[in-house]
């Protein structure tokens, strides 16, 4: 029987090649998105991956999205929590809005994506839930107060979920990516942009696909040993 696998905002970016991994390695995938209709459609017209539309953000929008990825394609195995966004600002610009909005989707949505299947999960006995934190969570970064604090959450969840999932075959595990080529960094302005990938070891951004063999891997039935582990893919940049 394949693997089903969430991925939530999986059809943009690196969630898109995290969807198209998991495909390649077996699994029946549903990508989840939030407003761009057009590109969750050409998505799904390139890889035959079928996607949903909610809001992280919202509990009951989760909850009644899962029930219904669950309708269609069985009981969920796999989680990604990868939709997120940023709003970045220096603290003393930053908004309680930007600060809210980001906090309500990438930190709320981890808890709103993995709560309803969680249940499920320890019932069957098996699970895998693999959270997509960030370089950013680990060193702080200027201009990211929010969305740092949500990335930091993210290694807070997942080494929780990890001693309360153990018992259960249930895995937990974060991903924290460096620059990786997508919208949300070529949107950093390019001379900030320039230097940043000047810090780079590597010397250049990284691709989704290094990231989406990570959780390959870790949504693995053999990566079962490796549970409340940070995987890093940042080129060098930093060492937690
Ligand atoms: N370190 C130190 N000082 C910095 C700085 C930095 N990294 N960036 C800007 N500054 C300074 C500026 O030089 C400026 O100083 P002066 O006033 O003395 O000239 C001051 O801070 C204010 O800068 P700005 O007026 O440019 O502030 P702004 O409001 O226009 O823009 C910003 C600030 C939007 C945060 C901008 O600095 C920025 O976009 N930074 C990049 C943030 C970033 O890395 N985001 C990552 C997005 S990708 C992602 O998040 C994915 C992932 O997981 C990696």
């Amino acid at each position: 029987m394949p693997r089903i696998a969430l991925v939530t905002g999986g059809s943009r970016g690196i969630g898109a090649a995290i969807s198209k991994a998991l495909k390649e390695q077996g699994c029946t995938v549903a990508a989840t998105y939030a407003g761009n209709d057009a590109a969750a459609a050409a998505f799904t017209e390139e890889t035959g991956i079928k996607t949903y539309k909610w809001d992280v953000a919202n509990y009951q929008e989760s909850a009644a999205g899962i029930a219904a990825v669950e309708a269609d394609l069985g009981p969920i195995d796999i989680v990604v929590a990868n939709a997120g966004i940023t709003r970045d600002a220096p603290f003393h610009k930053m908004t309680p809005e930007q600060w809210q909005q980001v906090i309500d989707t990438n930190l709320t949505g981890v808890f709103n994506t993995v709560h309803p299947v969680w249940p499920g999960m320890r019932e069957r006995g098996f699970g895998r839930v693999i959270v997509i934190s960030s370089i950013n969570g680990q060193k702080g970064q200027f201009g990211q107060a929010n969305y740092s604090a949500t990335k930091a959450g993210d290694l807070g969840i997942i080494r929780t979920l990890a001693q309360e999932g153990a018992a259960k075959g249930i895995t937990a595990n974060a991903i924290c990516p460096g620059y990786i080529a997508t919208e949300m960094v070529m949107a950093v302005p390019e001379k900030i942009r320039d230097k940043i990938v000047a810090q780079i070891p590597t010397g250049r951004l990284g691709e989704p696909e290094e990231v989406a063999r990570c959780v390959a891997f870790l949504a693995s039935d053999e990566a079962s040993f490796i549970n409340g582990s940070t995987l890093s893919a940042n080129g060098a940049q930093f060492f937690a």
